[in-house]
């Protein structure tokens, strides 16, 4: 890897992608007063970002012998407060911080056995969760069922409005000074001498000093540089069911079920996702996985059973091929990855977002990242093969 590029603050930026994690980058760049282009090829936040859930759940998510993916998502979950005090300043809209807590929750003896084992890991890392019985559990959230058998309690994993939260990203960029181009694909990467130089769009080159790819599952679409150099990301569907409530009863909680998950969002919105699919861009809806994902929602919490469908929709999560994020500069200097947060992408977007800004205009990286840097996936002896 290369040292990272010398920026100076005024030196233009180019972010390729307007995600969650292209818009909270971009956001804080301008913030700290880069000049930074975002191209987005369709409308910003409409890709897989606005069809996630918006939980905020390292602790329920964090797979066996993930612990680097347990520390930034705990620290991420840690800065939303100040991240959503900041926008809500740029943007003059508030995102509201839903901290009323995760139940993961088994119904058979199968689930319990499973959920025990969960439980006894995160127990042995010193994580705030507790165990309970069906009974205690439905104490907490009495709308499911009287067949849950065991839980575990997590009051530190949050949610929020992912939808409102892009939408509020992409003013704030705006207001401090950011220049949005909307439906303006990027085709290439451009280099010169084993440096970025910037992006080739429809209206020709584009010159940056910096190049951040945050392009979600299409971030290996790009030309320009040599196909090894580009971040392993893949899209990885995800089939999500809008429920809506009348309001006369309503969950208080996320409940995280074998094989689906449920989530009031406050506004009448019951979520219940999500299929994880290898089915390449494809983002047909289909009746197998929206069969299942009502069949294990309706087991958790019965009461779905008479809800409005209101809509189904599929969005691709960008995984790579170890499942973590690929965040940092590349072999070519001033080109940088941001990418590759799989089921993670809001939870992790606060700090990646200062993690990229510190990295482009202080030359400082955290020890955090440093799992996740894009020169792990590069084979040996093709780190600057560009010319
Ligand atoms: P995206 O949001 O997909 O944005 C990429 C953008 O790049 C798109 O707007 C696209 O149009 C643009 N683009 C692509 N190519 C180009 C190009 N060449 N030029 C210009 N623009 C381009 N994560 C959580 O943390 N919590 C959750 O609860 C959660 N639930 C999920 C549920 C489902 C069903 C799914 C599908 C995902 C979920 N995720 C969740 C994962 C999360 O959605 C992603 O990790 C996150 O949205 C990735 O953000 P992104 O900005 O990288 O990608
Ligand atoms: N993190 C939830 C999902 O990706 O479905």
């Amino acid at each position: 890897m290369g040292k990272y590029s010398e920026h100076h603050s005024r030196s233009p930026v180019a972010v390729i992608g307007g995600g969650i994690i292209g818009l909270a980058t971009a956001w804080q760049l301008a913030k700290r007063g880069a000049d930074v282009s975002l191209f987005e090829r369709h409308t910003t936040g409409r890709g897989a970002s606005w069809v996630a859930a918006g939980m905020l759940a390292p602790l329920s998510e964090v797979g066996f012998e993930d612990e680097d993916f347990l520390r930034i998502g705990r620290e991420s979950l840690s800065l939303y407060p100040r991240f959503l005090d900041e926008l809500k300043k740029d943007s003059d809209s508030e995102v509201v911080l839903d901290t009323r807590g995760t139940l993961m929750i088994g119904l058979d003896r199968d689930d319990a056995e499973r959920l025990r084992r969960l439980h006894v890991f995160r127990e042995q890392l010193g994580l705030p969760v507790k165990w309970l019985s069906g009974t205690e559990a439905r104490e907490i959230e009495p709308l499911i069922s009287p067949r849950t058998s065991s839980a575990i309690w997590i009051p530190d994993d949050h949610q929020v409005n992912n939808q409102a939260l892009v939408d509020a990203l992409k003013i704030a960029f705006e207001k401090c000074g950011g220049t949005l181009y909307e439906n303006r694909p990027v085709s290439a990467i451009q280099t010169d001498n084993g440096r970025a130089t910037g992006v080739l769009n429809d209206d020709g080159d584009v010159k940056a000093t910096s190049v951040i790819v945050a392009a979600g599952c299409w971030s290996r679409k790009l030309n320009g540089i040599p196909k090894e150099l580009l971040p392993p990301v893949r899209p990885v569907k995800g089939q999500i069911i809008t429920l809506r409530s009348d309001g006369t009863y309503e969950l208080s909680h996320v409940v995280r079920a074998p094989d689906a998950y449920l989530l009031p969002k406050g506004d009448g919105r019951v979520l219940l996702g999500a299929s994880e699919e290898e089915m390449g861009f494809d983002t047909t809806i289909t009746a197998g996985p929206i069969y299942k994902l009502l069949e294990r929602g309706w087991e958790a919490v019965p009461s779905i059973y008479d809800l409005e469908v209101e809509k189904i929709e599929a969005g691709l999560r960008p995984g790579s091929r170890d499942h973590d994020p690929i965040v940092g500069e590349t072999s070519i200097e001033g080109l940088y990855y941001a990418t590759g947060h799989y089921r993670h992408g809001i939870l992790l977007a606060p700090i990646t977002a200062y993690e990229m800004s510190g990295l482009i205009l202080d030359g400082r990286s955290s020890e955090l990242f440093a799992p996740f840097k894009p020169g792990r996936f590069v084979p040996p002896g093709k780190q600057s093969a560009v010319s």
